[in-house]
């Protein structure tokens, strides 16, 4: 949530930030901004609602120049996206550049009220430059200033600072993410390393309550008492190029068509091809998985339905018992202690607040904790004690797709070690589930080739007004999954309900008018579906039903509107290979509804707020 970026160099800031913020832009877009200290010392800021590009006409027709500067992309927390909401926020002698959220603001807001202060925005972050300032003038000095100011606030916070008359940039970090990137002759700072790989690759994560002072050929870190901290340079393997989506028309179309790379890149650190066992040589850190008496697996949105789908393997292989947490909720809960248990925590962007929170508050218990994370050099990569990485590359897209699908391939993986590691896996199970995971790329190729038929049921349902999806087993959080990506690009309601569960009350919904997409592969409990299917169409429901031949049985046992047919496939693929028609169905959707597919509204690709 919000990008950040900073630079103290010998050539213009200007284009540097706007560069930067291009690729910050992810982390939200509903305006952006721009400060600079002036060739007369002064602060410049530029600033403007929605996109970048907004941002960028303004700078054409009114060019901002200067050696220093703050850059910002927001996504609203507080205050709406207007162009008085947008950061950096000033006072008289400061600008401020913030991502998180100020708990308190309301409080200091009064009390500056109090004091003089007029504030120009809605913003919690206002009140910061604010109370820099105060210090600025009672003699302080600026890192003295920043350091008194910041003591005030409850919350979390990554900031940007320029001082007018100071010829250095200021950061501090607090819950969300911060890193400097240590140049030659220019030093940075940003939410994180992509923006800065064009620049330098020596980047410094910063830990919680470290302040540092930037200036053109120093880095100086110090904690809120003011004492140096050490912390260790490291080299960034993070790509410089920036990722084109080229030949595609969106990047969450390019993300769906490179799930079979991206699930084969994926699979060659988890798996022996030689011999068709398990082994998880890409695994980052200690974790001793015969210990492990118990899972419990944390995170948010589509990472948590990967989770889900990760339980019932888990339970079914290993025969541990495993409990699937929304990272919101956990930490509040004041779940007991399982010193016992592994946590898993799932993550794209491996910065999800939240997520993050729930990892930190495991490990404070003494669990180990182990990382499913696309992002390598994110800060739950960082602090968890393994990792495991889904090899998925960039996902720029705001809707997760190529993410999901590798991390069920983890899951896969890590339900068969833990299996193994308590001895319940033969080693004729442990072949057959390698050797059905290492087809899932080719049968993914297939199934793309089903991305003509979803554009034509695109066009059938793209005006209904909600839609039903369902599913049973691991097919049940494909479901909910279907619905979220609809919802989140098309803006159309969806319900993902596991389809056992649709008597119980979500039946009441189903009339004429309602598309039912059924995810039914032909597994065990396929007539089951077929039965709650059956209730559907018997009031009118318009059924949409993904399954495969298989099993003697070519045809359903009943008349659907629509059949995707997927090839046959286990226990293992079934949930990976269904959920693509889901996500080519949303994105046909929202291209045909005309919606901003890679940057819908309200939204961002990582979330740093709670
Ligand atoms: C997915 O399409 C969403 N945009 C969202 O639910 C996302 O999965 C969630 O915010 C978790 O993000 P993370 O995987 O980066 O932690």
């Amino acid at each position: 949530m919000c990008g950040i970026i900073g630079v103290i160099g010998e050539r213009n800031a200007t284009p540097i930030l706007v560069e930067g913020l291009k690729r910050l832009e992810y982390r939200g877009y509903d305006s952006a901004g721009i400060a600079v200290i002036t060739r007369d010392g002064s602060i410049g800021i530029t600033r403007s609602k929605g996109k970048l590009v907004n941002l960028e006409n303004r700078l054409a027709e009114s060019p901002c120049t200067g050696l220093v500067g703050i850059g910002h992309t927001r996504w609203a927390t507080h205050g709406p996206p207007t162009e008085k909401n947008a950061h950096p926020h000033q006072s008289r002698r400061c600008a401020v550049v913030h991502n998180g959220i100020i708990e308190n603001y309301q409080e200091l807001r009064r009390e500056l009220t109090g004091q003089g202060v007029t504030f120009a925005s809605d913003t919690d972050t206002e009140v910061i430059p604010y109370l820099i300032d105060r210090e600025l003038d009672r003699g302080a000095e600026p890192a003295e200033a920043v350091r008194a100011a910041i003591r005030l606030l409850q919350g979390a916070y990554a900031l940007g600072i320029l001082i007018q008359g100071a010829d250095l940039l200021i950061a501090v970090r607090r819950g969300s993410p911060l890193i400097l990137g240590i140049g030659e002759g220019e030093n940075f700072i940003a939410s994180d390393a992509t923006p800065l790989v064009p620049y330098t690759r020596r980047m410094v994560y910063l830990n919680d309550d470290d302040l540092a002072v930037l200036t053109r050929t120093n880095v100086r870190i110090t904690d809120l008492r003011g004492h140096a901290v050490e912390r260790a340079v490291k080299i960034s393997q993070v790509s410089a190029d920036l990722t084109d989506k080229w030949p595609y028309r969106h990047f969450m179309q390019k993300e769906i068509h490179e799930q079979p790379t991206a699930l084969g890149e994926t699979l060659k650190g988890l798996i022996r091809a030689s011999d068709l066992s398990v082994d998880l040589h890409d695994l980052q850190g200690e974790v001793d998985f015969s210990q492990v008496k118990a899972v419990n697996i944390i995170a948010c949105g589509t990472s948590y339905h990967a989770g889900m789908v990760g339980s019932y393997w888990i339970e079914q292989l290993a025969r541990l018992p495993v409990s699937v947490n929304i990272a919101s909720e956990f930490r509040y809960r004041e779940p007991p202690s399982l010193p016992d248990a592994l946590t898993v925590v799932i993550s794209q962007s491996g910065e999800t607040a939240d997520t993050l929170a729930a990892l930190r508050f495991c490990r404070a218990q003494g669990q180990k904790v182990l990382g499913i994370v696309n992002v390598p050099e994110s800060t739950i990569a960082r602090e968890a004690d393994g990792v495991l990485h889904t090899q998925a590359g960039p996902e720029i897209g705001v809707a997760s797709t190529k993410a999901f699908t590798t991390q069920l391939m983890v899951l896969a993986c890590l339900s068969l070690a833990l299996a193994r590691a308590h001895g319940r896996l033969t080693r004729e199970v442990e072949r057959a589930s390698v050797e059905e995971l290492m087809r899932v790329p080719a049968r993914l190729e297939q199934v793309l080739l089903q991305d003509g038929v979803l554009q034509r049921i695109a066009g059938r349902f793209m005006n209904a007004r909600g839609f039903l999806f369902m599913g049973r087993g691991t097919c049940f959080p494909i479901a909910l999954e279907g619905a979220l990506k609809l919802k989140e690009i098309s803006y159309i309601h969806a319900e993902g309900y596991a389809a056992g569960e649709m008597k119980h009350g979500p039946i009441a919904l189903i009339d004429e008018q309602l598309p039912v997409v059924a995810v039914a592969p032909r597994d065990p409990l396929f007539d089951k579906v077929v039965s709650n299917l059956e209730e559907a169409r018997a009031r009118g429901g318009r059924l949409v039903v993904i399954t495969s031949g298989g099993h003697g049985e070519e045809k359903l046992p009943f008349a659907a509107d629509h059949v995707i047919a997927m090839p046959a496939c286990g226990m293992f693929a079934a949930p990976i290979l269904y959920v693509v028609p889901l996500q080519l169905l949303a994105y046909h959707i929202a291209v045909l509804k005309g919606t901003d597919v890679d940057q819908p509204r309200n939204l961002a690709k990582s979330v740093t707020v709670e």
